[in-house]
């Protein structure tokens, strides 16, 4: 069976272009492969986060993974931190990692101009420590969007000039996992791009939100002046919209207003009024599974025992004969 790996960077609350853009594939790959999908709290401390907002946002992340629908059964749902080989192993591959190649990174010269207070060696070793993640489950395929392409290039140079310095084939090269005709990409409610916390606030759509704050959203959505004439194109903005309609409303809800549009007597109050319920409809069960396994301790104890047991598992296996092969051997 295939390997899956995946990292979910705990930064913020789930919206639904996570959902639509990552959960949902996460959740039929589940089905299909053998997953290792981990909450990677490691690669966060780059940003300096205070010891009790990593805790929240790991808690955070995990409980709506569960509530979700990722089934600690089907998969290994683990928290990064919990496998200490991945640090381990990350201070070998750093030895063969070349600051040149880790400058030329897309994140890192983009962190670089963005946060040019707070560059520190890990953002520049970032892509190692994602390798790692990987080559230590031996990965087959991560899925990866367009941005963290460069990333998955990388692990491949990594893996290879590992097995080239030793002379073994040891490591595999991880391909990216295509989720074509899955994924949609959910736009944000401000007008332009797709939804994205760094985009603020007003963007996005969070499951674990309350009902009055979904509805403000979505009600103060950036829209148009509204068609003046018959079969007018829609505007962006207002294709946003419909597009957000397509994931969570009935078909003939868009077709309704799709109407409405055509013949020039849409009024956006309404469709806006249809869309915030048919968002709050989709968003409520699964912020109510949300608010129960947050306060789970048990469950999520369970979960990510049992997510650290079969990474470790497999993470040991592989430090284990990385450590024969570097040449690390005991005298005692
Ligand atoms: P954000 O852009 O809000 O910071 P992240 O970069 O943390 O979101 O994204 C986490 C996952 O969700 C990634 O796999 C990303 O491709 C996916 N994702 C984020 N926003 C969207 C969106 N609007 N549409 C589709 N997928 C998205
Ligand atoms: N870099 C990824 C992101 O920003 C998160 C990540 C870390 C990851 N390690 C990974 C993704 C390993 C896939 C495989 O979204």
């Amino acid at each position: 069976m295939a390997r899956v790996v995946s990292g979910i960077r705990p930064t913020g609350k789930l919206h639904l272009g996570n959902y639509f853009g990552a959960v949902k594939s996460f959740l039929k790959m589940q089905e299909e492969h053998e997953c290792f999908f981990f909450i990677a709290d490691i690669h966060s401390l780059t940003t300096h986060p205070t010891p009790q907002d990593l805790h929240n946002n790991v808690h955070q992340v995990l409980a709506e993974h569960l509530a979700m629908g990722i089934d600690v059964d089907k998969c290994a749902m683990f928290i990064q931190s919990d496998v200490p080989a991945i640090s381990e192993l990350y201070t070998y591959m750093n030895m063969n990692a070349y600051i040149g190649e880790l400058e030329r990174s897309v994140t890192y010269k983009e962190k670089k101009n963005s946060q040019p207070k707070n560059i520190n060696a890990g953002l520049l070793t970032y892509p190692v420590l994602m390798a790692v993640d990987i080559l230590v489950h031996h990965g087959d395929f991560v899925p990866v969007g367009k941005d963290q392409q460069q990333h998955l290039e990388m692990t491949r140079t990594f893996a290879n000039r590992f097995n080239h310095m030793y002379g073994t084939d040891y490591f595999k090269e991880p391909q990216a996992y295509s989720n074509t005709g899955e994924l949609v990409k959910v736009p944000g409610l401000t007008g332009q791009g797709k939804m994205s916390k760094s985009s603020g606030d007003a963007d996005t759509i969070v499951f674990d939100e309350e009902e009055s704050v979904i509805r403000k959203k979505i009600m103060r959505a950036k829209t148009d002046a509204g068609p003046t004439e018959p079969g007018q194109k829609k505007s962006e903005e207002l294709q946003n919209l419909f597009d957000i309609m397509e994931l969570v409303s009935d078909a003939s809800t868009i077709a309704h207003f799709d109407d409405l549009h055509q013949n020039a007597t849409i009024r956006y109050g309404d469709l806006k009024k249809q869309l915030a319920d048919d968002v709050v409809n989709f968003v409520a069960p699964i912020r109510e599974r949300i608010v129960h396994f947050k306060n789970d301790k048990e469950a999520l104890a369970k979960a990510a025992k049992i997510g650290a047991e079969k990474a470790n598992e497999s993470a040991v296996k592989t430090l284990k004969e990385v450590r024969e092969i570097i040449g690390f051997k005991k005298f005692y």
